[in-house]
């Protein structure tokens, strides 16, 4: 049981895998496809640790070694007269909103007990098990029978230099010694169902990954706009070397390379 579990977990691995160069085949067989083959909590665990990979990416690589550059990033980049790119919690946000506007139920959420944005505030049940998250790091999963959807919380930690002097500095900020390596909020992942297909798990890890597409287009759509001489450059090339930006592919296939081994370490862990 528990080596066919293996392998199904697997399958669905290479699947991701194969979606990622480019689609899923097509099915053949229905009956299989509708069968529930993994947990919501399995399944929002597989999704939040794609979210840790592609945040961090996009903080260290793109916000930190792009302010180096000179590359500038704020709340209000989608403004006209502001030259600049999305910070890592507005990248988060659009890729909320790009699930939202899929047909996967699938809703994602960024919140804290010292936010810097107070409608990021936790209340209720999330606020309670925020507390146990703050302790231990530990995933935290419950029925919200309110809304009635499952809910999985899981720790957002300063991995970055950049997470934590931004947050210390900013004038709306509620907190100001935030160190590096603490749980400065959460995720909290919602769906409806207990349990997913594999269509329906490849469906929802696939409207994650096209969210971050989708909201990396708009940063690289806004520069298209920008007036000053020194645009970033965009192809392969990584802010790490100059003043370049990775294209979305780019940027999306090192999500894909780093995810892969997050999830390969998931599941030698499994056993
Ligand atoms: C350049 C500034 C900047 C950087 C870098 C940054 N943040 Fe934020 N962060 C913000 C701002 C501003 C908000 C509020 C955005 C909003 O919702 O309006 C925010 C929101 C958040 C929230 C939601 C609660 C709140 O404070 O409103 C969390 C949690 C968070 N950031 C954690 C992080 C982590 C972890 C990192 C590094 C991976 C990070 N931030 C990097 C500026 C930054």
């Amino acid at each position: 049981m528990k080596y066919f579990y293996k392998i199904t977990l697997l399958s669905l691995f290479m699947l991701t895998l194969l979606s990622a160069c480019g689609g899923v085949p097509e099915e053949k067989s229905t009956a299989s496809h509708s069968e529930k083959a993994f947990s919501v909590e399995e399944v929002l665990e597989m999704v939040a640790k794609e979210n840790d990979v592609t945040r961090t990416l996009y903080t260290k690589a793109i916000v930190g070694k792009g302010k180096a550059q000179g590359m500038k990033f704020d709340e209000d980049w989608r403004k006209d007269d502001v030259e600049a790119g999305p910070l890592p919690a507005l990248f988060l946000r659009g890729v909320a909103s790009s699930i939202r506007k899929s047909p996967v139920p699938l809703g994602l959420y960024l919140g804290s007990d010292f936010p810097v944005n107070a409608a990021n505030k936790f209340v209720g049940k999330q606020a309670e098990l925020f507390k146990k998250i703050k302790m231990n790091q530990k995933p935290q999963f419950f029925y919200d029978s309110d809304q009635k959807l499952h809910t999985a919380m899981f720790a957002d930690v300063a991995g970055a230099g950049a997470c934590v002097s931004c947050h210390n500095d900013h004038p709306q900020t509620t907190k100001t010694d935030w160190k590096l390596g603490d749980v400065m909020g959460a995720t909290t992942w919602q769906y409806p169902k207990d349990s997913l297909s594999y269509k329906e798990t490849i469906a929802l890890l696939g409207s994650y990954a096209q969210g971050t597409v989708d909201i990396y287009k708009e940063y690289l759509a806004e520069i298209e706009e920008f007036k000053k001489s020194d645009k970033p450059e965009i192809g392969s090339k990584w802010p790490a070397e100059g003043n370049y930006l990775p294209t979305a592919e780019v940027f999306l296939d090192s999500v894909k390379k780093l995810s892969s081994y997050e999830t390969m370490k998931h599941l030698v862990a499994k056993k």
